[in-house]
């Protein structure tokens, strides 16, 4: 496979997954080479204002499941059980010491995150539906740190597949049949305006 190719079928495997097995646990040093590619991303300013927490122990992954929220679009899901609960977390922080705010060095950061998670057979999901001032105490975290994303880690007990939008246009996930879990992406002629 050439360069483009890789990239693409990375990009085309890093779906959000949401169950787990929680009793396969991802070591400490892959959480932080996961967290090392971050190193590599464009920053604005180039100011590289986040910073990461990692949160491994089945101690902390406990204290801190109750303040997040999973897939909106299944109203009678509250998320993972807790055999199938994320084995990692990583809680991206900007530290507002250097800045208030940042553009979009979250997301650049996320996406590497995930690829590079997705390459070492581990899947996430992004969380921004979150209890930030829980969060922050359960793992007391320090005030100039703000939490901005949660980043729930695992190896994957879930199938995900991306599937055209239906006749409708609906973009709501679902999962099918199977409990694969299909995400509707628009089409490339979508895309082009
Ligand atoms: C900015 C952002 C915030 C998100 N927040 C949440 C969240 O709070 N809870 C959740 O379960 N999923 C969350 N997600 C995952 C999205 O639901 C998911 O990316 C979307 O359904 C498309 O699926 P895909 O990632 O497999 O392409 C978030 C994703 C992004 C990019």
């Amino acid at each position: 496979m050439d360069k483009f190719d890789i990239i693409k079928s990375l990009l085309e495997e890093n779906r959000s997954i949401r169950r787990f097995d929680f009793s396969k646990k991802i070591e400490y040093s892959t959480l932080k080479d996961l967290v090392e590619l971050t190193r590599f991303c464009a920053s604005g300013r180039n100011l590289q204002p986040l910073r990461y927490r990692i949160v491994s122990s089945e101690k902390e992954c406990k204290a801190i499941f109750p303040y997040l929220a999973w897939a909106g679009y299944y109203k009678d899901w509250d998320g993972p059980e807790e055999k199938e609960r994320p084995a990692a977390y990583l809680i991206q922080c900007l530290d507002t010491d250097l800045i208030p705010d940042c553009l979009c060095d979250d997301g650049l950061q996320l996406e590497a995150i995930t690829l590079g998670a997705t390459a070492l057979g581990i899947r996430g999901c992004i969380i921004k539906s979150f209890n930030m001032q829980k969060i922050s105490e359960a793992l007391h975290i320090q005030q100039r740190f703000k939490p901005r994303y949660v980043l729930a880690l695992g190896y994957p007990v879930e199938k995900a597949t991306i599937v055209d939008l239906d006749s409708e246009g609906d973009i709501r996930y679902f999962r099918d049949s199977e409990q694969t879990q299909c995400v509707p992406k628009r089409s490339i002629d979508e895309l082009l305006i």
